[in-house]
């Protein structure tokens, strides 16, 4: 996070400054959907990723949010090359990495990693942690023999791991070490760029915050760019610079982090922040959180207009205009380096914004007691619109 100057002296880490190391640009991802077992045809697509452009820096770390499918993972795999991408623009350190093939996309690879959610799935069981963290070695050319096992205990040393680790096998550790043992693999190549999808996401609160803070200290260390994912906002809030909030895979908003949560300017943002539980407790109790209607509409067949408009309180609360409905909103910058895609964002800056806020949680609040008194069991409540209020999205809005 922080750079070093000319004098060598520390220079202020400034979130979002300098060249860009990743940049995306209207990058899709569509899985076709087919119909017919002989001859197969397209009969529509999973518009997964739909034009998301994005720029990380050097020694950043980008936070990427949203609830779950709405194609942030599907994002990472298309920036690191996992997946094919069907438009845009991919670029890393100003080379179009669409463009590479054969040796050229494999010298790329070392310098693009990933961390996934599960490290037991991504983690061979029949190898020694050891032999795990040998074998892109090989694969890269890095180092073989001696030089490939002495690495290897170099990096389970430096992920805060047992010395005697090297030795043994993924299921002899625990959650967290097993995240420290994908990490070490991610680091073994001398990556630039890390991709950290949910990384955190499966491990009890006290772990995620070891893990974090070990991912901001190897930052520190190696210089390391990050993008950092999760389908809860409090999660990435401490490790992020700035953070990009996707719905149905588009960017709704992106702003400085800090920023992001003191004055987020996008509906959907505002709701997502007002889940996010307050550590003091008197201030918990009297917290109004904000619950999203419906579920979030499939991908395959997105909403006209603004995306977000089928679920959003603030177009509710400002009479239902047409143009939510009829024109899709554009990324635009409200406040330095925070650009949102809503037309009526501006609504959210002024004096107006804690009375509509407050109107649309009264609201929602007074829909949350209702679930929660009702007797009915679950599934044939008289109220539809109530149940329907509470389900979707994890880390959202959850009663
Ligand atoms: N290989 C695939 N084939 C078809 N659809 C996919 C594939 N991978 C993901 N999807 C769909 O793309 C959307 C985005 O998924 P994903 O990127 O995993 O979201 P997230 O990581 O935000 O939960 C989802 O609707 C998901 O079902
Ligand atoms: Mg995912």
């Amino acid at each position: 996070m922080t750079a070093l100057t000319s004098t060598g002296a520390p220079a202020a880490p400034v979130p979002g400054a300098g060249a860009p190391l990743l940049r995306t640009e209207g990058l899709e991802v569509h899985f076709p959907i087919t119909e017919g077992l002989v001859f197969e045809r397209q009969v529509g697509a999973v518009r997964a990723v739909d034009g998301v452009s994005l720029e990380v820096h050097r020694g950043e770390t980008l936070g990427l949010v949203g609830e779950s499918g709405c194609g942030k993972s599907t994002f990472a795999r298309a920036v690191i090359r996992l997946v094919e991408p069907t438009g845009g623009r991919i670029e890393f350190d100003g080379t179009d990495v669409s463009a590479l093939k054969g040796s050229a996309m494999h010298r790329m690879r070392r310098r693009m990693q990933m961390i996934f959610q599960d490290p037991y799935a991504s983690l061979n069981p029949r190898m020694t942690i050891g032999s795990m963290l040998a074998e892109p070695l090989k694969v890269h050319g890095l180092a073989g023999g001696a030089a490939a096992s002495r690495r290897a205990q170099e990096l389970v040393e430096i992920v805060g791991l047992p010395r005697n680790a090297v030795n043994r096998y993924p299921h002899e550790f625990s959650g967290g070490q097993r995240q420290r043992a994908g990490i070490a693999r991610a680091l073994a190549v001398q990556p630039e760029f890390i991709a950290a999808d949910e990384a955190v996401s499966a491990l009890d609160v006290s772990i995620q915050a070891q893990i974090i803070n070990l991912l901001a200290s190897l930052q520190r260390e190696f210089n390391l760019t990050y993008l950092f994912i999760a389908h809860d906002l409090s999660v990435v809030r401490h490790i992020s610079d700035r953070i990009a909030v996707m719905y149905l895979g588009q960017t709704v908003e992106l702003s400085p982090s800090r920023q992001l949560y003191d004055q987020p300017l996008h509906p959907y943002t505002i709701a997502l922040v007002s889940a996010v539980p307050i550590p003091d407790p008197r201030v918990e109790t009297r917290r109004k959180r904000m619950i999203l209607l419906g579920d979030v509409p499939s991908p395959a067949n997105p909403p006209s207009g603004c995306r977000f408009h089928t679920r959003c309180w603030l177009r509710t609360e400002l009479g239902n205009p047409e143009r939510c409905v009829a024109e899709a909103p554009a990324l635009r910058e409200l406040r330095t380096g925070h650009q949102v895609a809503c037309h009526f964002a501006e609504e959210l800056m002024g004096d107006r914004r804690s009375a509509l806020a407050a109107a649309a949680a009264e609201h929602s609040d007074a829909r949350l007691t209702s679930a929660e008194e009702s007797t009915e069991p679950i599934g044939h409540t008289t109220e539809p619109d109530v149940s329907d209020s509470v389900g979707p999205g994890e880390g959202l809005a959850r009663s």
